[in-house]
């Protein structure tokens, strides 16, 4: 059966979105727009019917129809009046004259910050994998910790950058998404408190809001004047585990996401005494860790501590559809980690480990032109925005994949809604961080070649000037609500 979104969900996604700042249909339809842009709402999803729609959300049936009929006529939902429309995005959205610039035929994605596969050593690795699997093929197939040529090639990176690891301490897990839900399943939930760097991943915010756990942010400083990467506010983050005592915190210490940042070596090591003394699991994910665009070395923060977890992916060093990650932990704990594993899936494909163990093994073989693409991309990134969007204060990301941009005005949702008639399609502010905050924010990944990337950032610059000339259609945006820290 095809899948439903129910009204009670529906209306949790939507959250308090009646502002009263313009007709509630035409607030109701920027909502639901906005959360299909963003994929909270999934696509091809059928929504509630109206009736039901209007019922859970306490407003007459008009206003439920006439939000739905506006969603239709952009292209969000299709199937006519009368059926559950599902939901979709525009494959070519209305188009608006942007004085210089063709719109492509699809859309610009702005919203994902990841990279095509390194192609053909990708594929290599694949045609390897299939010679290797014979020797693999009389085994059950099931391999909870996964396969030995991998778990070991992983020790191995760890060993070499100076944290001593063995193959008994990795867990190979279908990416980093999926560790850190093992770890937070076996670490916090219970309305247990998690501390995380503020902003930070969304779907690590959404993982941890998942669990049932309580988010506890601490605030990352602001970029200096001359957006110079400001590092952590350690003080503040010593002084929030010693009073709340959280039982984990997820922090992205090597070229965070969205802000690029790199945690100094000093900072780690206050970080971890503090966490040792709170009873905190320090747990960083270290996806990000090979994109270092400026050189500079920093130890992984396993080398500061035995009790730290690390989470890490090739997903952005080499290829998200590989769908392979592990956790580096000490004995007892990584023993905690693959019981709960074992509740959630029973190991990962064989294929994509053999490839996987071939390409860590090798791991730096394609990173240098992967590097100088990103380079090239960031410095492209930074000087149109720089001529295009002068006001804007993007952040000089010192790795990674992203620029974190301070706007003019809190105007983040609404560019994020108006951005598809522009032709691209953005991730708002808010979704990195906890209570709304960020909405002065938006994150711009400089994953896209330079050509492309002017044409987004011409984009963003039209999106931006049509805000400007007509305030108003900020009606979707609340004020940001900076979130309180202990
Ligand atoms: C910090 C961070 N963690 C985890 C992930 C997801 O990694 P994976 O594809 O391995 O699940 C990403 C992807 O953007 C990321 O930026």
């Amino acid at each position: 059966m095809s899948a439903s979104l129910n009204p009670t969900a529906l209306a949790r996604l939507l959250g308090p979105w009646n502002t009263g700042a313009s007709p509630a249909y035409r607030e109701l339809a920027d909502v639901v727009r906005l959360l299909i842009l963003d994929g909270r709402i999934p696509l091809d999803v059928a929504l509630p019917s109206e009736r039901a729609l209007a019922e859970t959300l306490g407003m007459s049936r008009t206003t439920v129809t006439a939000a739905y009929a506006g969603l239709r006529e952009q292209g969000f939902l299709s199937g006519g009046q009368g059926s559950r429309g599902r939901t979709g995005i525009p494959h070519r959205t209305i188009p608006v004259s942007v004085p210089g610039i063709a719109l492509p035929d699809g859309i610009l994605d702005l919203a994902y910050a990841s990279l095509p596969a390194t192609g053909e050593v990708v594929h290599r690795a694949f045609a390897d994998a299939l010679a290797d699997l014979p020797a693999l093929l009389p085994g059950f197939g099931y391999d909870a910790v996964g396969i030995p040529a991998l778990r070991e090639a992983i020790a191995e990176r760890y060993t070499a950058a100076g944290v001593p690891t063995t193959a008994e301490q990795i867990l190979v897990t279908s990416g980093a998404q999926h560790a850190l839900n093992i770890v937070l399943r076996t670490l916090a939930g219970r309305q247990q408190k998690v501390l995380v760097d503020h902003p930070t991943y969304p779907n690590a915010l959404d993982a941890i809001r998942a669990s049932g756990s309580r988010i506890l942010p601490v605030p990352l400083p602001p970029a200096g004047p001359g957006a110079e990467n400001a590092g952590w506010d350690l003080d503040t983050m010593v002084a929030t585990l010693q009073q709340q005592r959280p039982a984990m915190a997820y922090l992205v210490p090597d070229f965070h996401n969205p802000t690029g940042r790199l945690m100094s070596d000093l900072q780690r090591r206050r970080l971890v005494r503090a966490a040792e003394s709170s009873g905190t699991v320090l747990v960083v994910d270290e996806t990000l860790r090979a994109l270092n665009l400026d050189g500079g070395s920093t130890s992984p923060l396993a080398a500061f501590s035995p009790a730290v977890v690390s989470i890490g992916s090739l997903s952005k060093s080499h290829w998200a559809g590989l769908r392979t990650g592990w956790i580096r932990a000490d004995g007892d704990m990584l023993s905690r980690f693959i019981a709960t594993r074992t509740t959630m899936d029973l190991g990962g494909p064989v294929v994509e480990q053999l490839a996987a163990a071939r390409l860590v093994g090798s791991f730096e073989e394609p990173l240098g032109a992967r590097l100088s693409t990103l380079r090239e991309n960031r410095a492209a990134l930074l000087e149109l925005l720089a001529e295009h969007l002068p006001d804007w204060q993007p952040e000089q990301p010192r790795g990674g994949l992203t620029a974190w941009c301070r706007l003019p005005t809190p105007s983040s949702t609404a560019l994020t809604v108006i951005a598809p008639d522009f032709g691209i399609r953005l991730a708002a502010g808010p979704r990195f961080g906890a209570g709304g905050a960020f909405e002065q924010y938006l994150r711009v990944p400089f994953t896209l070649p330079p050509e492309q990337l002017e044409t987004a950032v011409r984009a963003l610059s039209a999106a931006q000037a049509r805000l400007d000339a007509s305030p108003q259609l900020r009606r979707t945006l609340k004020e940001p609500q900076i979130a309180a820290i202990a």
